[in-house]
């Protein structure tokens, strides 16, 4: 199974960051926009970091332009029917995913790997909607994809084993240090970090310590590059209230459910860095404690 071409579904974070990935080893890529819309922005997001590379002097503008001229953009899903493998990276939800692989299925080779960068759905219940079941994994990546050197190839129900092999060697290709999990919730590093996130707004609820005092902890005395506060941020309140709801569901254990702090920022709109206010104000320069978070949430 030779991969020459990457057709990555969803331009959100997650998608241009592995697209980015990939044309940045030699991969020609077509990024699909999922949602409704142009993808002029995402173009001109992922060249806005590419520029800060270059501004920075870690890469050549040559490389850059390079880079870019090997990713097309479109909002045309059947853009990836010669592609040879296909990476989805939209919403994280199951019912989409599911109408996302039967439409895949229609337009692709039977040949076509068909990867999720699902966080802890189940790639088993997408490939259970598949005819051609022994192409479907998962290739989960990690945020900011240009940086992390994790790739989770996961193994569903009836993955064949040379499909797993082509994808380990696909992500030592572009510079990733790939593990191969099976298809269980939350996978490895989720089902470990979500519970690990959700203690310690446990430990805020309880007064063990404020925001700020339990990241420090972590990152001094655990060598994290962010505290569990700045990481939930970092992913998304809602991302990070998903990923707990899922595992919970499939668990069944009160340890791994939202606490209600978590639910009230999220029904609340505060969904970290990426709204501008999560556990810390990011209108703040450097960023401070949520002054809402200072009394209890009810
Ligand atoms: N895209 C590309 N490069 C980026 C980047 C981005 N979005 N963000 C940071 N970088 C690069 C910088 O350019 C810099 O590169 P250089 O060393 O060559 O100059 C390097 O990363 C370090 O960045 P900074 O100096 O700006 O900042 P930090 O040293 O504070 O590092 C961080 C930032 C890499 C995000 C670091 O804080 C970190 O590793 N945090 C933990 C991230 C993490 O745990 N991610 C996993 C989340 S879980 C997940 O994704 C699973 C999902 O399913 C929810």
């Amino acid at each position: 199974m030779e991969i020459r071409t990457v057709g990555i579904i969803g331009t959100g974070t997650m998608g241009l960051g592995i697209a980015q990935v990939c044309a940045q080893s030699g991969f020609n890529v077509i990024a699909v926009k999922a949602t409704p819309g142009s993808w002029e922005k995402a173009k001109a997001s992922l060249e806005g970091g590419l520029n800060k590379s270059v501004e920075r002097g870690k890469m050549a503008a040559a490389d850059r332009d390079a880079l870019v001229g090997r990713i097309t953009f479109t909002t045309d899903e059947r853009a990836v029917a010669d592609c040879d493998l296909i990476i989805e990276s939209i919403i994280e939800d199951l019912q989409t995913k599911k109408d996302l692989f039967r439409r895949l299925e229609a337009i692709c080779r039977p040949d076509t790997l068909l990867c999720t960068n699902t966080s802890t759905l189940s790639v088993t219940a997408m490939m259970a909607v598949c005819k051609h079941r022994s192409r479907v994994a998962g290739l989960h990546f990690f945020n900011p994809a240009p940086v992390m050197k994790l790739v989770e190839v996961i193994h569903a129900f009836e993955t064949s084993e040379e499909v797993i092999e082509t994808l380990d060697q696909f992500c030592k290709t572009i510079s990733k240090g790939p593990v191969i999990v099976q298809d269980t919730t939350g996978f490895i590093v989720n089902r470990l970090l979500t519970p690990y996130m959700l203690n310690a707004i446990r430990m805020l609820e309880r007064g063990t310590g404020t925001i700020e005092s339990i990241d420090q902890a972590m990152k001094t005395g655990a060598a994290h590059p962010m505290g569990p506060f700045e990481l939930a941020d970092y992913i998304g309140l809602d991302v990070v209230e998903a990923m707990a709801h899922n595992i919970f569901e499939d668990v069944r254990h009160e340890h791994h459910a939202p606490p209600h702090t978590l639910t009230r920022l999220v029904q609340l709109g505060y969904l970290g860095r990426k709204t501008g206010k999560g556990f810390y104000d990011y209108a703040q320069k450097p960023p401070v404690q949520n002054p809402q978070l200072l009394r209890p949430v009810t």
